[in-house]
């Protein structure tokens, strides 16, 4: 029996695996594969850092060309997952959709290696993120469009639109900072279920789960309802006098390893800004975000994540706020399967204790006595 210790709630601070993929730290840094992320954004673009996030090192033209390649080879999603979805009915949340669509490709991929699998699940992601609202709701799936690239290509499949330039370019650095995050909750999540040697689909299904939550990938839905129901900069005091003393979370603000600013919110505002000014004098918008980030830094000194600074960006791009989750899904899965190659890699089966707090020694009770 190994020496029992006892961990923070949370597991906050404890380090439980070892990886190469990713670190974030309390200062503020965020470096994939040891390239600091500011140096990623302005440099790289969507394929190749998933490429570096999945291989340890960036790719070389004719690396890239197959890695893109695969990918857009990769995204024709079965017949029988599409049935699926759409039986769902046009109630059904979006994320929900998703994670069940996941599970589906699952079931009807015969691929037999885990690399094939991978490529399917990466490149699947995306068509099925775009589209786990529409199929369930009875409309025709938008498929990839040939030529265009990842990032371009999703935001086609979501909004029906073809975007260049700044807006495209903005979009694909958010997915870029939506790929990877060391140990949060979703690759946590990966990692013990791929722990049981359990295939990727499984893996990616539990993760779907876990980033649901409003604590984790479903804080950028819950960011962009906020902002819309506080509307204007000057009600931002008063809104938040309202969730503090109702004891409410204020969705899009904090981070467990963050503690002054987190790198990629910042990122994100300079480009909301960015987009804004390209788009006319109006920047309610932007106030409307700093007046809340300013209020929360000051009272609560509660910096902004990144879901707060990329809702906004999502809502000036028209896409639907329910999908908001779903594309961080399609970018993280590479993180996932990042996270899911190392722990097998090196396994050990993720299977921790628990204090057992409850009674001992009772006595069964017969039904007809209760
Ligand atoms: N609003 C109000 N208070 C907050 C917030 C917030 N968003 N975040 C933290 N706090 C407070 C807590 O109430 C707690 O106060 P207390 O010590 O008086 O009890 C203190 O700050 C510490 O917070 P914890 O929840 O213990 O911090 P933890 O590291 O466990 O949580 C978390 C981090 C879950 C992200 C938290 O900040 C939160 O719930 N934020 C809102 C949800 C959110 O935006 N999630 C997205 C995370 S980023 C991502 O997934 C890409």
């Amino acid at each position: 029996m190994p020496v029992q210790v006892r961990a923070p709630r949370g597991l906050a601070g404890v380090i439980v695996a070892e990886t190469r993929i990713a670190k974030s730290d309390s200062d503020g840094a965020l470096v994939y594969r040891g390239y600091p992320i500011r140096e990623l954004a302005e440099n790289a673009g969507f394929e190749e850092t998933a490429y570096l996030i999945l291989n340890g090192t960036l790719p070389n033209r004719s690396q890239l060309s197959e890695f893109s390649s695969t990918l857009a080879a990769e995204g024709g999603v079965p017949y029988a997952v599409y049935e699926i979805m759409r039986r769902l009915g046009k109630d059904v949340r979006p994320i929900d959709a998703l994670r069940t669509a996941c599970s589906a490709l699952g079931s009807v991929d015969r691929r037999s290696t885990v690399a094939a699998v991978q490529a399917s699940l990466e490149a699947k992601m995306s068509v099925l993120a775009a589209n786990c609202r529409r199929v369930p709701a009875g409309e025709k799936p938008r498929g990839p469009r040939e030529g265009l690239g990842f990032a371009a290509n999703l935001l086609y499949m979501l909004t029906g639109k073809v975007h260049e330039g700044y807006d495209l370019w903005v979009f694909e650095r958010v997915l870029m900072f939506y790929m990877e995050h060391d140990l949060n909750a979703s690759s946590f999540t990966v990692r013990v279920v791929a722990s049981t040697l359990a295939d990727p689909y499984a893996a990616a299904t539990a993760g779907l789960a876990a980033l649901k939550g409003p604590l984790h990938g479903g804080a950028n839905e819950g960011a962009m309802r906020m902002l819309l129901e506080v509307g204007e900069p000057e009600k931002a005091r008063r809104y938040l006098d309202k969730a503090f003393s109702d004891g409410r979370k204020v969705i899009g603000f904090g981070h467990r390893v963050y503690k002054k600013f987190d790198p990629r919110a910042v990122l994100c505002k300079e480009y909301l800004r960015e987009m804004l000014r390209r788009r006319g004098p109006d920047d309610r918008l932007f106030r409307l975000c700093e007046s809340i980030e300013k209020e929360m830094w000051e009272r609560k000194g509660i910096p902004a994540n990144l879901d707060y600074y990329a809702a906004p960006i999502f809502y000036l791009l028209g896409i639907e706020i329910p999908l908001y989750t779903p594309i961080f899904a399609a970018a993280r899965v590479f993180g996932w399967m990042a996270h899911y190659n190392e722990q097998v890699a090196e396994n050990k089966l993720i299977r921790p204790d628990a204090e057992y707090l409850g009674a001992v020694d009772l006595r069964y009770v017969p039904i007809a006595n209760r």
